[in-house]
């Protein structure tokens, strides 16, 4: 059994993250609901546990607790922010609930030497209204900040710590490293977690799921169906059969790409289907962009389906789900009302379908879908790709979808994406700078004429927008701000390059207002 750390939420907007850094140490965990069933999350024969911040005060009227089987567990536990408060409250200590509330950077100074953070000062985030007056018996106050007198706790004895900042996210930059010394050192679990145990577990595991039946996969050329398309190839290979739909809507070369990487390369029995006329027909006519996404999702399915019956039924279909999604559908209430609302996955399959689900990525952090990617064989170019969405070119062709003039679109985009990728802005590898370059960048092509001239000649033709963002979490982005000279050469190669389009213009409004795509 691989060691594990069970993370409880609290219901903080911050919870995926500890899951996250947690993971970075190569040590396994599963992020959990407060209230989850004990048996549920005993399974896991937790190491140790970290409690998640949250909105509630420990004052509140029904505000979560500690279960028991934690306190009682005499396994290390890690309280951050609320559930410092909650253990606090747990274990005899006082909670002061008058305090103002602090938000922002602080200094935390450690006063006495410990497991966690070495003695010293250092900048931590810290977003918080209650704080500990007094922790509970045994504990020492480790650390403090100016507004925060127990900023960190512990009793070292019994491995029990609290810590009233955030140490999971980026504005704390030595949180990495006191998360992993919780798990690591004062949990003793094993760094187990890397791609090539993560591939061994899900190889066995889908082996015995399947048995000797077929399976089916729909790819897209995404990140995620590729993987967990070439995960499954691993463990039943000849059972597999993968379907990709050519809808027409992809970005340059994507399509021969992909045939090329699953098929050549992986030996993917690889089964495509040339439905381009179909979607271009479909979507005639259609300028509203739910109408697009609801046509494009339609016919998708009905293709796939189709395939699926000559295939001869298989019991089983591959899908892509990977761990967020998972816990956000299982996260505590009031995290789940304060969520913003996040695109449906329009261009997938639904869920209700006549099929038992093959899941290899249902545990996986995006991050560790592409090392688990690179491990299996893929391109580095592939698994790194920026995020497409589902209905593809469709809805950055703003106005009628011709074929004439996705190529347009495709062609200019092809251009701004690839001079990026010369400058170095192109936000897609392992090693890229996750500060700086692009995380999303893409043209959209506008059904506005205007009026121009080339050599001696008017033209009257149409405009291409630039859209690049800069973001951590595409929940809320800012216009990237990209050198002049890389604009300019992108302008001037749409322009000389592109037929039909004689003016191209930059966009520079933030989400929010506005969304990442144009529709
Ligand atoms: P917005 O435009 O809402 O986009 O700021 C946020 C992220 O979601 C992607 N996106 C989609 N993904 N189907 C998808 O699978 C869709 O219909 C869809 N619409 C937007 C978008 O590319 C960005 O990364």
């Amino acid at each position: 059994m691989t060691d594990a750390i069970a993370i409880l939420d609290f219901g903080s907007q911050t919870s995926q993250l500890i899951a996250r850094r947690v993971r970075e140490a190569q040590v396994y965990c599963e992020l959990f609901p407060w209230d989850a069933p004990a048996e549920q999350v005993l399974a896991l024969e937790p190491k140790g546990y970290i409690l998640s911040g949250g909105p509630a005060s420990v004052y509140e009227p029904g505000a979560p607790t500690i279960p028991a089987y934690v306190l009682n567990s005499q396994r290390p536990i890690l309280g951050i922010c609320y559930g410092m408060q909650a253990l606090t409250q747990a274990l005899g200590g006082k909670v002061d609930a008058s305090a103002q509330r602090e938000y922002g950077l602080a200094q935390l100074e450690t006063l006495h030497p410990n497991p966690l953070v070495d003695r010293g000062a250092q900048p931590v985030w810290m977003s918080h209204g209650d704080r500990i007056e007094s922790p509970p018996p045994g504990f020492s106050v480790l650390g403090r900040s100016e507004n925060s007198p127990v900023a960190l706790m512990g009793d070292v004895e019994r491995g029990l710590f609290g810590l009233q900042f955030h140490p999971e996210v980026h504005h704390t930059p030595g949180g990495r490293q006191i998360l992993q010394r919780f798990v690591i050192e004062v949990c003793q679990a094993r760094p187990q977690w890397t791609p090539e145990s993560i591939i061994h577990e899900s190889v066995h595991r889908i082996r015995q799921q399947v048995g000797e039946e077929l399976v089916i996969s729909a790819v897209s050329g995404g990140v995620d169906s590729s993987v967990a398309t070439a995960m499954v190839q691993k463990a039943v290979g000849e059972q597999l059969a993968a379907v990709f739909v050519d809808t027409g809507l992809l970005r340059q070369g994507e399509a021969a790409q992909v045939k090329v990487v699953l098929q050549e390369k992986l030996g993917i029995e690889l089964i495509t289907v040339d439905a381009v006329q179909q979607f271009m027909s479909a979507l005639k006519g259609v300028t509203a962009p739910e109408e697009k996404r609801r046509i494009i999702g339609e016919l998708f399915i009905r293709t796939f389906e189709e395939q699926a019956r000559q295939i001869g039924a298989p019991r089983f279909l591959v899908q892509g789900t990977i761990y967020p999604d998972v816990v956000e559908s299982s996260a505590p209430d009031r995290a789940k009302a304060q969520r913003i609302k996040t695109h449906h996955n329009v261009g997938g399959l639904p869920e209700k379908m006549n099929f038992t689900l093959v899941e290899p990525l249902r545990y996986l952090f995006k991050d560790e879908v592409r090392a688990v990617g690179e491990a299996l064989g893929l391109p580095s170019e592939m698994v790194w790709r920026q995020p497409f969405p589902g209905p593809g070119l469709a809805v950055r062709c703003l106005g009628e979808i011709t074929y004439e003039r996705i190529e347009r679109l495709r062609a200019a985009d092809a251009i701004f994406t690839g001079e990026l990728a010369a400058a170095g802005l192109l936000r897609m590898t392992a090693q890229a700078d996750q500060t700086r370059g692009t995380a999303q960048a893409f043209a959209v092509l506008l059904p506005v004429y205007s009026v121009g001239v080339m050599g001696d000649q008017r033209t009257y033709q149409e405009t291409v927008a630039l859209r690049a963002v800069t973001t951590q979490d595409f929940m809320t982005a800012d216009w990237a701000r990209l050198p002049d000279d890389v604009l300019a050469k992108v302008a001037n190669r749409i322009v000389n390059e592109v037929q039909g389009v004689n003016r191209v213009v930059y966009d520079i409004t933030s989400k929010p207002p506005a969304t990442i795509e144009w529709e």
